[in-house]
């Protein structure tokens, strides 16, 4: 159901932005603001600001920003509803209760109501899987080793033979066909509808917060594909979530492990390591290594052992590293994957490889020097020139100097011979590399806007640019009224954030950037209006500076509404009076002292 306006208003007022950020990223007081380090992207220097005065979050480096339900949004995955609800119990505020009926439901959000289809389909394989019907499927994973208690942990289950079976159940639960379609559960066709798994045990992939996002699907014996797995859908986004972290993020181990597949993570719990994760089948994100960093710095590699597996660690190592985790690498051979090794030698063997698992820098020269041909002098001098270039993308000497002392050791490299050579390197690699960052750079300044976005860019800036000296000068509205109105902000979010902001303005309000924020329910509009109120050039002019910012600002915004407009006009007069207008903004002069 939908919360009331006043309602959402009361819960976000309730609960204060710095109180609710500070429980989850590190917050220093620098001036009016806090800062801290973006727990939305991966960086070093902190570039994540938070306001007390605008209650709202917003990062300089990445662009996310909001008020505290959109925190919350982000940050927890959830639906804006679910952040209400969170945020409602943190501050012992009550929300009407109410059982919604299917209609009620799909005005909630599409995606609710995919989150609640996908809650119902999993409950119904799991009871398939547990009747006469599901025995296969049943037999199947008690051949694989499974107890009772892990397929019901993992809500494991069994799709019938039949080929629209769990498509007629959700009809016969109230669901239409737009909503289902919507799900990724059945296929639309003219021959009519069919559910995409038919005959499989299935795995409900969850999110950290253990809704279910998707599935995959297993043949039980052989067959193609394998695992067939949910499509992306407005809930399940492949890079962003790890199968098994719902519940390896309440593990007490202090790490993670990452495998590959789904068996991998079960059996893996099973033997009692509920750090277990696995990346959905693709290769690993930097939005999943930033996921894992919430939970745990140090991570294990677990993956196969065959040269697919070598591959996807060796992708896997500079993600992590980027994200800066600490990262070892498992060796499960002659075992293809976790799930064998377990069942042929049992947990403590397992245990004993995490004990051995490779610093992954050293695993990425083990491989490299597997690939050379140590007989032959050009290739193994070819190969010492990439060890020193490798340890050059240690930044910090001290612990570059670490490891050239590992490598010297290791890989039997006289040391004072590889501190020359890295030295070297550095002199002439280092340079190739900030040429290559600079064209880069480049590159991105210089992509294909047209003329058009361009000029649209600008003025969005100076609106933006207006509405934050707005936030933080009430006084300006004075000056301003009258000349400059929410019609003269032409997008849509723009234009109903600037509407809300002069109507407390002129109700002699302080305007309330996080309320504004309620008036959108979509985490990108969130971010779109945290960025109306941040502009950072807005804080930094005082004076007569300050003085013609504002007046070549609201000219900018007004000549091209004002030009919009005359370009529109029918009616001749109205015509006129906006071109008069118009000419009078070459001598507007906006006076703030
Ligand atoms: P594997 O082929 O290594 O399978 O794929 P597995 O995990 O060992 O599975 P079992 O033990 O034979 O049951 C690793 C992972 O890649 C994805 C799945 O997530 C799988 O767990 N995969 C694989 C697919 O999505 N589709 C496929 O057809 C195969
Ligand atoms: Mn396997």
């Amino acid at each position: 159901m939908y919360y009331s306006d006043d309602l959402i208003e009361e819960v976000r007022a309730a609960n204060d932005v710095v109180d609710v950020i500070s429980s989850y990223v590190k917050l220093t007081k620098k001036g009016s603001s806090y800062f801290g380090l973006c727990p939305f992207h991966n960086e070093k220097s902190p570039s994540f600001s938070v306001s007390p005065g605008k209650q709202m979050y917003y990062c300089f480096g990445c662009g996310e920003g909001g008020n505290t339900i959109s925190f919350i949004m982000k940050y927890e995955n959830y639906t804006f509803q679910e952040a209400v609800k969170y945020l409602a119990d943190r501050a012992g505020i009550r929300l009407p209760e109410v059982e919604a009926t299917p209609e009620e439901k799909r005005k909630a959000g599409i995606k609710s109501v995919i989150l609640d289809i996908n809650k119902e389909a999993a409950l119904y394989f799991y009871k398939l899987l547990k009747s006469g019907k599901g025995q296969r499927g049943y037999e199947y994973l008690k051949a694989r080793g499974l107890s009772d208690d892990t397929i019901k942990a993992f809500g494991l289950g069994y799709s019938s033979n039949y080929k629209d079976d769990l498509y007629r159940y959700m009809r016969g639960r109230g669901y239409d066909d737009n909503i289902l379609k919507e799900t990724g559960l059945f296929t639309f066709s003219e021959r009519g509808v069919f559910d995409k798994f038919s005959n499989r045990v299935m795995f409900p992939i969850m999110d950290v917060n253990s809704r279910v996002i998707g599935f995959g699907g297993r043949v039980m014996g052989e067959g193609e594909p394998k695992y067939l797995n949910s499509p992306e859908t407005l809930v399940f986004d492949k890079g962003k979530n790890l199968y098994g972290m719902n519940i390896a993020r309440m593990s007490k181990k202090g790490s993670i492990l990452i495998c590959e597949g789904y068996m991998d993570v079960i059996s893996l719990h099973q033997a009692g390591f509920d750090n277990a994760v696995a990346s959905l089948g693709t290769a690993l994100t930097s939005r999943q290594a930033s996921l894992i960093k919430r939970y745990s710095n140090n991570v294990y590699l677990t993956y196969d052992s065959d040269g697919a597996g070598v591959k996807a660690a060796l992708r896997a190592i500079p993600i992590f590293k980027e994200a800066g985790c600490t990262l070892k690498v498992i060796n499960m051979k002659p075992y293809k994957d976790p799930d064998e090794f377990i069942k042929n030698k049992g947990a403590e063997a397992y245990e004993e490889r995490i004990e051995k698992a490779r610093n992954s820098f050293l695993y990425e020269i083990d491989r490299m020097k597997e690939n050379t041909d140590m007989d032959s002098p050009d290739a193994k001098a070819s190969f010492y020139i990439d060890v020193a270039r490798k340890l050059l993308s240690f930044s910090d000497e001290l612990e570059r100097n670490v490891y050239i002392d590992t490598v010297s050791r290791e890989f039997f490299i006289p040391k004072e011979a590889l501190e020359q050579s890295v030295r070297q390197q550095a002199l002439t690699y280092k340079g190739e590399d900030s040429l290559k960052r600079q064209a880069d750079y480049d590159n991105k300044k210089r992509e294909k806007k047209t003329p058009e976005e361009k000029i649209n860019d600008g003025i969005k800036t100076s609106q933006r640019l207006l509405l934050t000296w707005l936030i933080e000068d009430p006084e300006l509205y004075e000056k301003i009224k009258g000349i400059v109105g929410a019609d003269d902000f032409e997008d849509e979010i723009y234009h109903k954030a600037a509407g809300m902001i002069i109507e407390q303005l002129e109700n002699g309000e302080k305007p309330t950037p996080a309320k504004v924020v309620n008036l959108f329910t979509d985490e990108e509009e969130h971010k779109v209006v945290a960025s109306l109120f941040n502009t950072q050039l807005a804080e930094s002019l005082k004076g007569a500076e300050k003085e013609k910012a504002v007046t070549d600002t609201v000219r900018k915004v007004k000549d091209y509404s004002l030009t919009k407009a005359i370009k529109a006009a029918t009616d001749g007069r109205e015509m006129q009076r906006l071109m008069m207008e118009h000419s009078a903004l070459k001598t507007l002069f906006i006076h703030l002292y």
